[in-house]
């Protein structure tokens, strides 16, 4: 039987640097107020005229040279993100299009901040069972398009930027145990009041902006991720210590080491990239995943548990051999 590999993995972040000191400019805060709440410094934010397909096809190429693969290479294209370039069609298909991938299928996935961990779990099993031979799995966003810049509870928390795995379907035998080992997803839409962009196409037909009731979403973010990643250990028959590397979400420094406490993890077990790029949605996983590569804490064979919350409520974690 097949398994899916991470055969690379490549991000890429936006050139133009948003100080805490810059958005106190802006709007009633500190540095200091956001620092001290959330762990952030500073974030990115896309160009004029630099969309998410743009971050994503930089982030994707990146990947495919570190797997030293082609665009031919690719038959399955997935785009987690929350702010396509257009209604329709979806970004994955405009990505396809910028890389040259002329074959197989490609989709956008909707999961807010947990997009990434939905489009890896469903990535995999596309790969997994052989129906897709190498999926470009794809956190996209440029969350700075759907802030509200005069409200200083959300515009402070986010930023631009894009990861991308690939995935490739190698014989289990073969594999050394690397690979996705589990994932699980959750989602309870009776939660929508805390998290949510007040538009949208059938609705409004505006973009709208993001609306969040923080420390609603705060409280029920340790106890959820918690549990996913407990679920998910067990699935695989591992304990959330036996990870090497946990790789959050980084929606907020507070949650991450709430989590640690909780799993009885170690903090020099978390790879965090919160301070230099705020929450970056469905991106900031793999952003994270390619930060550990590249400075060599992740290597080859290490145990990594990833999990995300957002918007939905969506959860989700999951556990894979790099
Ligand atoms: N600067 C200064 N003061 C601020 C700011 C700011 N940027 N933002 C809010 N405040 C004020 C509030 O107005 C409030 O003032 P008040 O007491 O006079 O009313 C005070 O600070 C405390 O506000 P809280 O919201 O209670 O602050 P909290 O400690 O909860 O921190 C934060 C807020 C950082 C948003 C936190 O709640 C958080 O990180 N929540 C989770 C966010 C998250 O994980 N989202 C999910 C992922 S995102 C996605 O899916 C799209």
């Amino acid at each position: 039987s097949l398994k899916s590999v991470i055969a690379g993995c490549g991000s890429y972040l936006p050139e133009k640097i948003i100080t805490n000191d810059d958005l106190s400019r802006i709007v009633d805060t500190t540095d200091e107020w956001i620092r001290e709440r959330t762990g952030i410094r500073e974030r990115r934010v896309a160009a004029d005229g630099q969309y998410t397909s743009d971050l994503a096809v930089e982030a994707a190429r990146r990947a495919l040279d570190d797997a030293g693969l082609k665009p031919a290479d690719i038959d399955l294209v997935i785009v987690a993100t929350t702010t396509p370039d257009l209604t329709f069609p979806a970004t994955a298909a405009i990505v396809q299009a910028k890389l040259g991938v002329e074959q197989g299928a490609a989709f956008d996935i909707q999961a807010v901040c947990t997009g990434f961990v939905y489009a890896l779990a469903t990535g995999d099993r596309f790969v997994a069972s052989g129906l897709h031979k190498r999926a470009l799995i794809i956190g996209a966003e440029t969350f700075s398009r759907i802030l509200d810049w005069s409200d200083r509870a959300t515009c402070v928390l986010f930023g631009d930027g894009a990861g991308a795995f690939v995935l490739e379907g190698v014989e289990e035998s073969e594999t050394d145990g690397r690979g996705i080992m589990s994932a699980y997803l959750r989602s309870d839409g009776r939660l929508v009041d805390l998290l949510y962009v007040d538009g949208g196409v059938s609705s409004t037909q505006t973009a709208g902006h993001v609306r969040m009731q923080g420390n609603k979403v705060f409280r029920e973010a340790v106890t959820r991720i918690s549990e996913a990643m407990e679920t998910v250990a067990a699935r695989a028959g591992v304990a959330p210590t036996d990870i090497d590397w946990f790789v959050p979400h980084q929606a907020n420094e507070r949650i991450i080491q709430g989590v640690v406490k909780k799993l009885d993890l170690r903090p020099d077990q978390v790879i965090s990239t919160i301070a230099g790029q705020g929450n970056t949605s469905a991106a900031s996983i793999p952003l994270a995943y390619r930060q550990g590569v590249e400075d060599g804490r992740i290597k080859r064979g290490d145990l990594v548990m990833i999990e995300a919350m957002g918007g939905g409520l969506t959860w989700g974690a999951a556990l894979l051999r790099a």
